[in-house]
């Protein structure tokens, strides 16, 4: 609901109309207060300023600064600067509350609740350009992004100047954007005075304990943002290039994407923001009811054990006979997809890099999709589809329309896609059949990937995209977008170079997670046994099993293989119970790179699930029970670390226990080195008398 409200807007209105001959504008001239926005509860408060004849913005929270001013504005190819000398102009605030439902998601109610600013931006001389600027101040965050009009034309931006200049020392946890896998890299800890180019989400603690969060909301035909360190502490906005040397190339009207900030008192309290989701735009797709969470097995981890490959062969994984084991498991344990990797044509060549030899739709001569398929629905299982496209993206284009009506056509509902080439390396001809390569996130493969998403949707298919464009929380606009990779994942406690360090999901609970969904493939039961002679996950089972209630998807694999579940009943337990789609989630406790542990409540009954997890540091945390419902009693089946356990020496040393619980108690948590702890609230039935 957005209604006008005037008491709420507290700056002048229309006042600063710009100087006479701003050129001559003094330096020391002081900044001019343009207009101010507080979020609807006070916390959190906007300033336009003006300095210089430059716009600026800043943030502040109870009165203290967040961001000191901060610059706004864009430089433009063979167009010169749109960052000054502005005539600004602002409408009266608006208010904006009101809850929406999610599909699916780690809650299912989100409350919207914001007050809105809009400012005019126009040029006092010239050709009298300009854009609005649009804030929105939510008690928990802000969020504002450029709208350009149909008059801007063809806008070409060489650069957005868009800063966040934070106000105080802070810590930062980061990876660089540029390098090669770069979403993939180990996560920085450095003071924010250190950080060079950093992906977003990017988190940051300062030295008054205060979290926060740079993101953006709803990157949509737009180059990726990821934040460069000028000086001191102050970011400027970096947007990832087009091979045709610009950043961004678009008509207007059009409006950028949303530049956020988080701001919270505890860790858990930017994990639990809805701000993110709350700028995107209302689901798109209609009906959803298609789109479906679920957990699945798959013919994957005995290709990084190098006992099965994708190539074909004597040892080819995507076999018929494979993969009807693995749907006969999965049917038996109550699975609700097995994904097939390797089945198609081209896994042969030097696909990574290059996978313009690959067919997405012709399967190798010992894999018989459709006979698969088939054998998949009459036991009530659903295969995922795989579309590694090694990053040739134009080939990859040229066929994707036919590859999902093949997956259509035999009943595959869910495809897992991939782009595993280095940066800067995406393949693409272009409209004149020019040969170019691309970012993984610059404005063309932001806009490859939600083809691939709305392709995907015309024939009721959900989408799992493997070194994707990072989340910006386009699943509530494209519900069918259901997870990403995008960054570290279980994978690397295989490939080594090094294996995922025990800090590892403390850090992305924090950071990647902030984003959304994570196919991050946790559930391996037997992590002191080597994948490959270097590596070997380092954590114990018991924080394998917490992974599922911490690192949140909705499509949540048990990467394991078959054999491993087989002769490990009591663990495999919680990974058969564990839902993926959720009521409620609630952040309990948790340091960034330290600890963290989260419940949720499952959607579709009333138990809830606790996962906790720690670094290398063995640790004992108290959990107040109070999110339980009160005047009810659970049975606690608890998955813990053995006193024994060490995610090097005994990593599979677990204790499963029952106990009866009520909201009144609180439970200790006793976490090894490297460890974790699971635990199901089993609702009992309720007293009849
Ligand atoms: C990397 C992905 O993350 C992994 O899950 C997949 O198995 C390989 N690429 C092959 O596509
Ligand atoms: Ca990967």
């Amino acid at each position: 609901m957005l209604r006008a409200n005037a008491l709420a807007w507290r700056a002048v209105a229309c006042l600063w109309m710009g100087f006479v001959g701003g050129a001559a504008h003094a330096d020391d001239e002081p900044a001019r207060v343009v207009a101010h926005l507080s979020s609807p509860g006070e916390v959190l408060s906007v300033d336009l300023l003006v300095d210089n004849d430059r716009p600026y913005y800043r943030v502040m929270r109870f009165g203290e600064p967040v961001l000191a001013p901060s610059r706004l504005g864009f430089i433009l190819k063979d167009a010169g600067k749109l960052d000054r000398d502005f005539a600004i102009t602002t409408e009266p605030v608006t208010r904006h509350d009101a809850t929406w439902e999610q599909p699916w998601g780690e809650r299912r109610y989100v409350r919207d609740h914001y007050a809105e600013l809009r400012a005019h931006f126009v040029e006092r001389h010239g050709a009298k350009r300009g854009f609005d600027v649009v804030f929105r101040a939510y008690d928990d965050g802000i969020g504002f992004r450029y709208e350009f009009a149909k008059n801007a034309g063809v806008v070409t931006i060489s650069d957005e100047l868009t800063e966040f200049n934070v106000a105080r020392p802070a810590t930062a946890w980061w990876i660089p954007w540029g390098e090669p896998n770069d979403t993939e890299l180990l996560f920085h800890t450095t003071p924010l005075a250190e950080v060079s180019v950093a992906h977003t989400p990017f988190t940051m603690r300062t030295v008054n304990g205060l979290h926060l969060e740079i993101h953006e909301a709803a990157l949509v035909d737009y180059a990726a943002m990821s934040v460069r360190r000028v000086e001191g502490q102050r970011l400027v906005a970096s947007l990832t290039p087009a091979s045709e040397g610009w950043k961004v190339r678009r008509t207007g009207p059009f409006t950028t994407p949303w530049r956020m900030l988080v701001a919270a008192d505890t860790a858990g309290g930017l994990y639990e923001s809805n701000l993110m989701l709350n700028l995107n735009e209302p689901n798109r797709l209609g009906d959803v009811s298609w789109v479906k969470p679920g957990k699945f097995l798959g013919i994957w981890w005995e290709m990084f054990r190098e006992e099965w490959t994708w190539a074909s062969g004597a040892h080819h994984g995507a076999t018929t006979e494979h993969a009807k084991q693995y749907i006969d498991f999965a049917a038996a344990h109550g699975f609700r997809g097995v994904l097939i990797e390797g089945w198609n044509d081209g896994w042969n060549s030097a696909w990574a890099g290059d996978g313009r030899d690959f067919s997405f739709t012709k399967s190798y001569p010992d894999f018989d999709l459709p006979a698969v398929a088939a054998y998949a629905r009459s036991k009530g299982v659903m295969l995922i589809g795989h579309h590694e496209t090694g990053g040739a993206v134009s080939h990859y284009e040229d066929e994707v329309g036919a590859a999902f009506d093949l997956y259509q056509r035999v009943g595959v509902d869910t495809v897992k896609t991939g782009y595993v080439t280095d940066a800067d390396q995406i393949h693409r001809r272009d409209d004149e059949g020019q040969e170019r390569t691309e970012w993984h996130d610059g404005q063309f493969m932001a806009n490859h990937y939600l083809k691939v998403v709305t392709e995907a949707a015309k024939r009721h298919i959900m989408i799992d995209s493997h070194e994707p464009i990072k989340d910006t929380g386009l699943r509530r606009t494209y519900p069918n977008w259901l997870a990403r990779e995008g960054a570290r994942g279980q994978e690397y406690n295989a490939f080594g170079r090094p294996v995922n360090p025990p800090e590892h999901e403390s850090i992305l609970v924090y950071t990647r997670m902030l984003g959304g969904p994570m196919d991050f493939t946790p559930g391996i039961l037997v992590p002191g046994e080597h994948v490959r002679p270097c590596c070997r996950p380092h954590t114990t089972v018991a924080k394998q099993l917490a992974m599922y209630v911490v690192l949140y998807s909705p499509l949540q694999m048990a990467a394991d293989r078959i054999e491993n579940y087989q002769s490990h009943p009591g663990p495999f337990r919680f990974i058969e119970d564990v839902p993926t789609d959720w009521d409620e989630t609630l952040a309990v406790n948790g340091e960034i790179g330290d600890y963290v542990t989260l419940v949720r409540k499952d959607r579709h009954s009333d138990d809830w699930y606790l996962g906790s997890v720690t670094d290398e540091e063995g640790r004992v945390l108290t959990v107040p029970l109070g999110f339980l419902a009160p005047n009810r009693r659970y049975e606690a089946q608890i998955y813990r670390d053995a006193p024994t356990a060490h995610w090097r020496d005994h990593p599979e040393d677990l204790v499963i226990e029952r106990r009866e619980v009520t909201s009144s108690d609180r439970l200790e948590l006793k976490l090894a080195p490297g460890g974790g702890e699971a635990i199901r609230f089993r609702a009992l039935p309720l007293k009849t008398r």
